[in-house]
Parts: C-alpha cells; structure tokens; sequence
C-alpha cells in the first residue's frame, strides 16, 4: 500500500512463533533485543501467557534496564519500531503473536531506520521496497 505521502503509508504483517517443546518443528525460543525496520510496530498476542506457555515475555529497554509488559491474548501492544525490545526465552508451551510493522515514506525516505543513513532510492515493483517510495 503506496500512495500518500504523509503519515504511516504501508506496512509489512507477519506472524511469529515461539516453542517451549523439545521437538518442535520450529525451533525459535526467543528473540534477542532489537529495534524494527518501522516507524511504529503493532504487537497483538494470539496465544495466552496464562493458559499456553511460560517465560517468553516481551520486554522494552530503557536507561535504567528492562521492563516487561503484560500481554493479554486479542490486546495489542503500540510501540516506537525504534524502541529497544525482545522477548524472552521461553520455558514451556507454545507462543503466538501477528506483528505489523507500519511504516512512513516521509520519514524512512530522509533516514534509513535501520543504518540512520540517507538513502539511495532504486525503483522496485509492488510491496518489495520497505516502506521507501520515490
Ligand atoms: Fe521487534
């Protein structure tokens, strides 16, 4: 979705999964701390920290250390793709989460989020350019 050039014009959705089981087909256990190639990312759980696994908690970095957020299952979390986070690893049960990383033209077209650099624009088809436009 490119077309407006002023505020949050496209966005890049996806699903992550995190597995306590020993013999899980996917092996990913915890996300070490990162920021996200958005300007504002949407975090929605679709499994439950009470009911479907253990540790796994998403935590933000800020000048004092971390702090962790409750997540509850349908109730996402709104955070700056440049904030500091990562989850946790997780101890046992099944993880599940749909991220939405929301992105401006007008603000990655001046500076790369991810190397703070201006950015060489190169024309590409359809979705595949990362929120940049020319
Ligand atoms: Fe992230």
């Amino acid at each position: 979705m490119v077309g407006n050039e002023h505020g949050l014009d496209s966005y890049k959705a996806f699903t992550v999964e995190y597995n306590g089981a020993k013999d899980a087909v996917n092996p990913d256990t915890e996300l070490d701390t990162h920021f996200d190639n958005s300007e504002v990312t949407l975090n929605i759980p679709l499994t439950s920290s009470v009911e479907d696994y253990d540790g796994s908690e998403l935590y933000f970095e800020y000048k004092n250390g971390f702090k962790s957020v409750n997540m509850e299952v349908g109730r996402g979390i709104l955070h700056s793709g440049r904030h500091l986070h990562g989850a946790m690893p997780i101890e046992e049960g099944y993880r599940h989460n749909i991220i939405i990383w929301m992105r401006s033209s007008e603000i990655r077209n001046m500076v790369c989020p991810m190397c703070n650099e201006v950015p060489v624009l190169e024309a590409v088809q359809g979705t595949a350019g990362d929120g940049f436009t020319m």
